[in-house]
């Protein structure tokens, strides 16, 4: 056997640890070494509400299992106080997993304010509240590790989650900006799309297919994602569950490179429209600055053939 993978003396806040995923973070990192901030509003799953109790009973079984923990009962949106917990008990913080999260599931036609606001005010709010706290400390000690959580519903589109699914998208894009601006730090930060069986999935999934969607089964690639011995893999979006694991990027195809003269105009675009979506010759783009030399090559090109547009009468 080799060895385990450890995390004595750093000190771990897990948001949303009252439960699914969260406490299944919690008890993993406690039993390797790791003091844990079990951070938990312990409301329900569409937000409503707030209760001690669901922190209180992760910490007790960390630390009935000889590990150490502690409670902190605020709203992510409060992220500050979450940080300031790590700070004040162990001294330190050196992983967040922003994992908090709930669900406000309701047609678009019939979606109110508030259903968006408090859906973007937990995912979206609540994880930059947390990053900004524990980054001053992260680029003081020059090491952090964060974990941001995603959603397929995100990553595709979700019937009924166009709340859920831009707060969701909101981590890939906070995430791979996280990872370029820590990377100078030894800041390593990774976004999850996970899927598990938690009182979110309960009613959407039949038991079956639960059984083998554990929790803990989401926790070893977030494990290795936050460790020391990682120090390259940053800014990269992951499915994981039931044992899955696989990465996600960005693929652009070929496409088009029209002359940016009179002659581009939609006709232009309708006669080659199969080039806008070849993806025959893809690339990977990580960043935006590549997007420029392609406008330069544009400027090289000769007129183009303007087409004949469609016509709508
Ligand atoms: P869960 O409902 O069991 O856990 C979420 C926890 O966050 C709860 O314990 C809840 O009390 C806590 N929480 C909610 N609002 C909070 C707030 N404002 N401040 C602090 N804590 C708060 O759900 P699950 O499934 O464990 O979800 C964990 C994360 O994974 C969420 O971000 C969720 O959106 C995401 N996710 C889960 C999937 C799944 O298949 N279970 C699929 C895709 C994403």
């Amino acid at each position: 056997m080799g060895q385990e993978l450890r995390f004595d003396s750093q000190t771990v806040v897990v948001t949303g640890a009252g439960g699914g995923l969260g406490k299944a973070y919690a008890l993993f990192f406690a039993s390797r070494g790791a003091n844990v901030v079990v951070n938990d509003l312990g409301g329900s799953f569409k937000g409503e509400g707030a209760d001690t109790k669901a922190a209180d009973v992760v910490v007790n079984e960390i630390k009935a299992a000889g590990g150490k923990a502690v409670a902190n009962y605020d709203s992510v949106e409060n992220g500050d106080k979450i940080i300031q917990t790590a700070i004040d008990n162990f001294g330190r913080i050196d992983v967040l997993i922003n994992n908090a999260g709930i669900l406000r599931d309701v047609s678009f036609k019939n979606i109110k304010d508030s259903d968006w606001d408090l859906v973007n005010a937990v995912h979206i709010k609540g994880a930059y509240k947390c990053a900004r706290a524990a980054w001053t400390h992260f680029r003081k000690q020059k090491y952090g590790r964060v974990i941001n959580t995603a959603s397929a519903a995100g990553l595709f589109g979700s019937f009924g989650q166009t709340n859920y699914s831009a707060a969701k998208l909101a981590q890939v894009g906070f995430t791979e900006t996280l990872a370029k601006e820590g990377a100078k730090y030894n800041i390593i930060a990774n976004v999850i799309a996970p899927i598990a069986a938690s009182r979110m999935t309960a009613t959407v999934m039949p038991p079956d297919v639960l059984n083998n969607l554990k929790p803990e089964w989401v926790v070893p690639l977030v494990a290795v994602l936050v460790h020391p011995s990682n120090t390259h893999e940053s800014g990269s979006i992951f499915e994981v569950g039931g044992g899955h694991i696989a990465k996600l990027r960005w693929e652009r195809a070929k496409g088009l490179l029209l002359k940016a003269d009179e002659t581009y105009t939609p006709g232009a675009i309708l006669k080659r429209w199969d080039e806008v979506n070849d993806f025959s010759e893809p690339e990977y783009p990580t960043g935006p600055a590549d997007m420029v030399t392609k406008l330069e090559e544009s400027l090289k090109i000769g007129r183009n053939d303007p087409g004949e547009e469609i016509r709508f009468d």
